[in-house]
C-alpha cells in the first residue's frame, strides 16, 4: 500500500508540493501519495493528530505552521535537529515508528540551488541577507556553513535584524539606512516584500560586481529582481530553493536523494 504524506497549510491549494513529490517518486520508484491538507489558522496541531491517525508518514508544513510545528515536536518529546531548533521552524515531520521527528530542509534548500543549480559559490563570498522573518532566519546557519566571508542580515525593523545577527558570532544586523557602503557578491531577499509588490529601501550600491540576486519568492518576478537587473545583478526566483528543499524532506522520509534536473525544468516550462 502506498505510503501517505501531505503538506499542511493555511492557504494550501497553490502549493507545489504535491506535484514535485509525486515527480520524485515516480523517478525513484516509491510508492506513496502526497496531497495538500488545509489546516485551520487555529487548527493545525488537530489536523497533524488527524492525518497521523490515518496512517500519515510524514508531513512538510507551510506557512503559517512552521514555528507551531516545532512547538508540536517539542509536545510530543520528538527529536528535533539542531539546524531546525537553529531556524527556530520545522518544514519535515516525519513520523515513522510512531515517533514524531522535526527538521528544517529550507536552509539546505537555498544553498543546493545557488551553488549547484546556479553555479554561485559561496565561500568566502559578501552575501547580503534581507529579512529577519522566519524565511530569513532558517537560512543564516547553512549560509555561514558554505565559509562566507561576511554575513549582513538587514532588515525593514533593524532591532529584529540585530536580534537575528546576535544569534551568530561575526553576522552583523542593521537597517536599510545604516547599510556599510559595500559592494555584495549575493544579496538574498527572504522578506516578503516581493508578494505585496513592495521594493525594501535597498541602496542600488549593495549590488558588488558580477553581483548575484536571489529571491526566494517565485513565479512572479518581484520588483526587487528588477531592481537587481537594473543595476547588473544576474538574478534568480525561488523556484530550486523550493525543489531542493523538497529533495531534501524526500530523502528523509525515503532515503533517497531524487534527481531534481527534470523537476525544476517542469516547473520553469510550465511557468514560462
Ligand atoms: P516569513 O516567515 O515569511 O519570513 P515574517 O516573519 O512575517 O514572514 O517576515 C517577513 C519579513 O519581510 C520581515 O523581515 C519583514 O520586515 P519587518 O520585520 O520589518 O516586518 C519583511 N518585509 C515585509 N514587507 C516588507 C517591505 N515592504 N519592505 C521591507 N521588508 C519587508
Amino acid at each position: 500500500m502506498a505510503e501517505r504524506y501531505a503538506v499542511i497549510g493555511h492557504p494550501v491549494s497553490h502549493s507545489k508540493s504535491p506535484g514535485i513529490h509525486r515527480a520524485f517518486a515516480r523517478a525513484t520508484g516509491q510508492d506513496i501519495e502526497y496531497v495538500a491538507l488545509e489546516a485551520p489558522l487555529d487548527g493545525f496541531s488537530r489536523a497533524l493528530d488527524a492525518f497521523r491517525a490515518n496512517q500519515g508518514k510524514g508531513a512538510n508544513v507551510t506557512l503559517p505552521f512552521k514555528e507551531q510545528a516545532l512547538a508540536y515536536c517539542t509536545g510530543c518529546a520528538g527529536r528535533i535537529s539542531e539546524r531546525a531548533l537553529r531556524a527556530g521552524a520545522v518544514n519535515t515531520l516525519s513520523f515513522e515508528g510512531g515517533h514524531c521527528q522535526g527538521d528544517n530542509t529550507d536552509g539546505a534548500g537555498l544553498v543546493r540551488d545557488l551553488t549547484r543549480n546556479l553555479g554561485v559559490a559561496l565561500q568566502a563570498k559578501r552575501v547580503l541577507l534581507m529579512g529577519a522573518g522566519g524565511a530569513a532566519r532558517g537560512v543564516v546557519q547553512p549560509l555561514l556553513e558554505e565559509g562566507v566571508a561576511r554575513l549582513v542580515v538587514v532588515n525593514r525593523t533593524a532591532a529584529r535584524a540585530r536580534q537575528l545577527a546576535d544569534r551568530f558570532p561575526g553576522v552583523v544586523g542593521c537597517g536599510y539606512k545604516d547599510l556599510p557602503a559595500e559592494g555584495f557578491d549575493v544579496v538574498v531577499n527572504a522578506t516578503s516584500a516581493g508578494l505585496k509588490g513592495e521594493l525594501p529601501e535597498l541602496p542600488a550600491a549593495c549590488f558588488g560586481p558580477g553581483a548575484f540576486a536571489y529571491d526566494m519568492v517565485y513565479g512572479r518576478e518581484t520588483p526587487f529582481m528588477a531592481f537587481a537587473r537594473q543595476r547588473g545583478a544576474q538574478v534568480s526566483d525561488g523556484i530550486g530553493m523550493l525543489v531542493e528543499q523538497a529533495a531534501e524532506s524526500f530523502r528523509i522520509w525515503r532515503g533517497i536523494l531524487p534527481d531534481t534536473a527534470p523537476v525544476l525544468a517542469d516547473l520553469r516550462r510550465q511557468s514560462a
